[in-house]
């Protein structure tokens, strides 16, 4: 990265970091930083632009439609204000910041997620690797915690949304999520090391699982 992008990408960073920390939903400061750290590593192995890579990672939940209503345009606009704002006005890597901000969300089990660059997939599948294994338990737990649902109730059945709009209403326990989204993030990576990366938090999730229920009917 040039000397002026560096600056940019810190003043972004600085900018996030004050929006986002102390969040109690999962959605905190350490997520970003997380992805962003995630990002980078699976970046420098594909030789892809580090500099969008950067931007697309801070300002990836930037207006997240969870926190929003549902509505999924506030995201985009708010991350291409604030480069504007700081003053980037190279046209093309706003348009792939701001497509993978657009873009990167989980819509539903059958709803397909495609990223539009190199940059937005592995964004993608860093942000996706932060929602398994023993963080993305953690994650669920604190979101399920914030929304007010219960952990377990075996009398809810699961449910597998084929559309966007039955995913968001989604009021289900929370150990439901595991079936609705977090076991299905590993046959959906992107990268070939976003793939490599899931597969050990994937059996971990599987392991934890094991003991949950095993603890859930009790001592025997
Ligand atoms: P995405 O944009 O793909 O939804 P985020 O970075 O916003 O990804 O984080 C999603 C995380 O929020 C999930 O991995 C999970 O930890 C939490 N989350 C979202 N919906 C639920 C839910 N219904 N129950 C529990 N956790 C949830
Ligand atoms: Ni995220």
């Amino acid at each position: 990265m040039l000397e002026e992008q560096k600056n940019l990408v810190d003043r972004v960073r600085e900018e996030v970091k004050q929006r986002f920390s102390g969040e109690g939903s999962g959605h905190d400061w350490w997520h970003i930083h997380r992805v962003c750290q995630t990002a980078r590593a699976i970046g420098q192995e594909e030789k892809a632009d580090l500099f969008v890579i950067e931007l697309g990672a801070l300002l990836h939940d930037i207006a997240d439609h969870k926190f929003h209503g549902g509505d999924d345009t506030v995201g985009p606009r708010a991350a291409e204000k604030l480069l504007r704002e700081l003053g980037l006005n190279n046209e093309d890597v706003i348009r792939k910041v701001v497509a993978i901000v657009k873009e990167i969300s989980f819509k539903g089990a059958g709803v397909p997620t495609p990223m539009s660059s190199l940059e937005g997939e592995i964004v993608q599948d860093a942000d996706r690797l932060d929602a398994i294994g023993a963080i993305g338990i953690a994650r669920a737990f604190a979101y399920g915690g914030f929304r007010e649902r219960e952990i377990h109730n075996p009398e809810v059945e699961l449910e597998v949304h084929s559309s966007f709009e039955s995913y968001k209403k989604g009021k289900a326990p929370t150990i439901n999520h595991f079936y609705e989204k977090l076991l299905l993030l590993k046959d959906r990576m992107n990268t070939g090391e976003g793939k490599r990366l899931a597969e050990e938090r994937h059996v971990y999730m599987e392991m934890y699982l094991d003991q949950f229920y095993k603890e859930w009917e009790g001592a025997k």
